[in-house]
């Protein structure tokens, strides 16, 4: 017989879901309702500052009123065609994204795993048939702790022991070299290697910013050596650091563009990579696809995201609260907190360890009213909506440096 759920409180659903769920997450016991802007509430009806926003999915913020206003929109009209038909949405959003990133192709996809296994498809197909690398031994170099989805492909190339371990046999070809190390990746370079996949900013690692000057030499590494430089963004792009791209902030055009997260709005899974014709056109029909890649919601979703970045209000903004963001964390230095790295409006801060782990910071913050992740024990993100009022972020942070100054 099928159930009705008829539990509304917290503690229930929370209870309902460790109870039926398949535990690959284990999330803070806030069961969220409604949001709006960076505030969510709980079905108890207590309100909590979202420090995470969406691991930068919500950047925008939650129900911002142009991307609802375009989703309504989209929605009344033509929800899917799949891709063996066109839509009206479907070239103007590849047009205006290619645009925002000075690219000429744009490969709609959903998830940040499918853009990075389309990258990782790309890429090889590329070295097989302009590179002239012999079939089947394309390589890929990628970089310690980096983190770029969870299918069985990506996570054989992690080297964190919980996203690989028990799920082998892996997808042979990549290489990994130690992340900021530019001479490690050069030596890594050769005559069967097709790209350098990267994040720009390695996120899962804790908001770890390479040395300046990596991207820059790993351009140049890549051009050098005729390989594709892959910025995997899906975090770091999209107003996030305060630049429409992370690798902006070295000048660095990549030769594809990874992106994800933000680009759907907060509403619905949008990803994509953006590159030049001497890339992407390597894909015929039949080589590639999704049911809804680039399905009409998503590119409706997607153009509004794209029009509101074209602004740089948003970037502007995240330069601007980061800053104060950053002021603020470097106060609580040898107070609580050893270390802080920080980029725009998303930091990485290390707990001292005697005041407690990350997920136990994560917790007193929840019980504060701010809702924030922890990584790799000791290490919490902050990653506020880019609409954050400062008042507010200033308020988020008051509880943090309380928690971790036992204040
Ligand atoms: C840098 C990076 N790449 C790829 C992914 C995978 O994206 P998704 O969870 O949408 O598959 C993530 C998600 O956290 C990410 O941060």
């Amino acid at each position: 017989m099928t159930a009705h759920v008829t539990e509304t409180s917290g503690p229930a659903l929370v209870a309902l879901a460790a109870a039926r769920t398949a535990h690959n997450y284990s999330p803070l016991p806030v069961v969220v309702e409604h949001a709006e802007g960076a505030w969510m509430t709980d079905v108890d009806g207590r309100r909590y500052l979202d420090l995470l926003a969406g691991y930068s999915a919500l950047n925008f913020g939650h129900g911002h009123p142009a991307l609802l206003r375009a989703a309504h929109d989209q929605l009344d009209r033509l929800t899917l065609t799949s891709r063996a038909f066109l839509h009206d949405q479907f070239g103007a959003f590849c047009a205006e994204l290619g645009d925002l990133a000075g690219k000429e192709l744009v490969l709609p996809m959903n998830t940040g795993a499918e853009a990075v296994e389309t990258t990782i498809k790309v890429a090889r197909k590329w070295g097989y048939d302009v590179k002239g690398v012999p079939a089947d031994s394309a390589r890929i170099v990628v970089a310690a702790g980096n983190f770029h989805g969870r299918t069985t492909t990506i996570v054989g190339f992690s080297d964190d022991p919980d996203a690989r371990g028990g799920f082998g046999p892996f997808a042979p070809g990549f290489v990994r070299v130690p992340y900021g190390d530019l001479a490690a990746l050069e030596a890594a370079l050769d005559e069967h290697t097709v790209a350098v996949l990267l994040e720009p900013i390695q996120v899962e690692s804790g908001v770890v910013i390479p040395p300046d000057g990596y991207l820059r030499g790993v351009r140049e590494a890549c051009t050098r050596e005729n390989v594709l430089f892959a910025a995997d963004e899906i975090q770091s792009g999209l107003g996030r650091t305060g630049r429409t791209f992370a690798c902006d902030h070295e000048d660095v055009v990549p030769d594809m563009y990874v992106l994800g997260k933000a680009l759907g709005g907060g509403i619905v899974p949008v990803s994509a990579v953006v590159a030049n014709t001497d890339v992407l056109g390597v894909l015929h029909p039949g080589q590639h696809g999704s049911t809804f890649g680039g399905n009409p919601l998503a590119c409706a979703v997607g153009r509004q995201v794209v029009a509101m970045l074209a602004t740089g209000e948003y970037q502007e903004r995240a330069d601007k609260l980061g800053l104060r963001m950053r002021e603020r964390l470097d106060a609580l230095l040898g107070k609580g907190l050893v270390a802080v790295r920080t980029r725009g409006l998303w930091a990485g801060v290390d707990i001292d360890p005697r005041i407690g782990t990350g997920r136990s910071v994560c917790e007193a913050l929840m019980a504060r009213g701010v809702l924030a992740k922890d990584t790799h024990g000791s290490t919490i993100r902050l990653a506020p909506p880019l609409v954050i009022e400062e008042a507010d972020l200033d308020w988020g942070l008051d509880q943090l440096a309380a928690v971790v100054t036992g204040g």
